[in-house]
């Protein structure tokens, strides 16, 4: 079991990543003092698979509240409903929320969280890859505007993530490659030899391993060094600039192309990792156009991405339609589309000057029309 720091003054906290440690999380709730009564917020799915686990550690059994599962439902009454049931339940200052699920339910739980009776405790237990190395740890929670995705929402830390790997196993293979490419993202941005890592493992980092039991014990082990490296990457981030007011945007590397293609395709065509994966290839080309970056680089980050079945190329998505959804894009500071071009691997810039004509060009490259 691994345990990452989040330090971040008053509100630091634990990240702990373990396997088969789900049935765990109750005893640590009671040796913390968290919470004098407990309440689980997930969906149907992740309930029927976990929410008995999760509920089995404690002595005192703790109200599940259920989301209907999909983006969708990240929104401002659906979070009105879970503060009834809070609310019906007797729910308290001094009690404490599990969330339980994916990025979805994190957000939405978090959002709850921070804002049912001015903000309680609440703890992240992330069960897809995506909230597993990315959504579960920093403290963004918040809900979709029907005009913008994430829109309302808070910074407020949790008291804790705990992490179980081996809960994505019954992940979907989908469902697995979008957290992967969060993962290749922080190769790129932050550590050249998990970078090198991910390259010598790829072929084994798919749900196939998870088949048969022998081979899944192997390939959970490989997740859990994936997961508590990309966690680490995650908490240096964040606890350095806890409110993205400046370095916490490197995070961001892939997404502004990415996000301009989920809207340009409405959130059908891509998931989330899918359209970061063709968007992180667009700034390497883009950085490589303006001579910012080696081509072997590029070459290295999309042959890595294509090896573990993540989209690189556009499809014949109309590039100036791309271009004009960049520019509605959440990221247009002052006007300026920012993007996170790598410089080579671990060392990133941010630009705000890159002209549409290089953004073009790196995007007819990969197919674009
Ligand atoms: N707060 C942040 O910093 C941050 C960062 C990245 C993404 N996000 C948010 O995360 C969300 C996407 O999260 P996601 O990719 O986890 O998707 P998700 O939460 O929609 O989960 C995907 C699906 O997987 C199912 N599922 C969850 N765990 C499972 C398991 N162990 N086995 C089988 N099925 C399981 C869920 O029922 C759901 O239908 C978006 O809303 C995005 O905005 C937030």
């Amino acid at each position: 079991m691994a345990k990452i720091k989040v330090e971040l003054k008053d509100r630091s906290y634990d990240i702990i990543v373990g396997c088969d440690n789900l049935s765990e999380l109750g005893e640590l709730v009671r040796s913390e003092k968290w919470g004098r009564d407990v309440f689980i917020i997930t969906d149907p799915l992740v309930n029927d698979l976990y929410g008995d686990l999760v509920r089995k550690g404690f002595k005192t059994k703790p109200k599940t509240l259920e989301v209907p599962r999909g983006e969708r439902f990240k929104n401002l009454r659906v979070a009105e409903k879970l503060y009834d049931g809070l609310a019906r339940y007797g729910a308290h200052r001094d009690s404490l929320i599990i969330s339980l699920g994916g990025g979805v339910i994190g957000d939405l739980a978090g959002f709850v969280a921070a804002t049912y009776m001015r903000g309680i405790d609440y703890i992240q237990v992330p069960t897809t890859l995506l909230s597993q190395v990315d959504a579960s740890i920093g403290g963004k929670t918040g809900v979709n505007h029907p005009k913008c995705k994430n829109m309302i929402g808070a910074f407020y830390q949790p008291k804790a993530v705990f992490i179980d790997v081996s809960l994505i196993a019954t992940l979907p293979a989908r469902e697995l490659r979008t957290g992967l490419a969060e993962v290749v993202k922080y190769g790129v941005i932050e550590d050249a030899d998990f970078f090198k890592f991910l390259e010598a493992n790829a072929h084994h980092l798919n749900t196939k391993a998870f088949e048969n039991e022998d081979t899944k014990r192997a390939a959970l082990k490989l997740w859990q060094t994936i997961v508590s490296e990309s966690a680490k990457i995650k908490a240096k981030v964040v606890e350095k600039d806890e409110r993205e007011a400046g370095l916490r945007m490197i995070l961001n590397f892939g997404h502004t192309v990415g996000h301009a293609i989920e809207s340009l395709t409405r959130y059908r065509a891509y998931n989330h990792g899918e359209a970061v994966s063709i968007g992180m290839v667009a700034a390497a080309r883009i950085a490589s156009r303006l001579r910012l970056l080696e081509t072997d680089v590029v070459d290295r980050l999309k042959a890595l991405l294509d090896k573990l079945g993540l989209p690189t190329e556009i499809d014949s998505l109309p590039v100036d339609k791309i271009v004009a959804a960049l520019s509605i894009d959440k990221k247009v500071i002052g006007g300026k589309v920012n993007f996170v071009l790598p410089e080579k691997l671990a060392k990133v810039v941010i630009k705000d000057d890159v002209s549409l004509s290089v953004v073009k060009q790196a995007l007819n490259e990969m197919g674009g029309q």
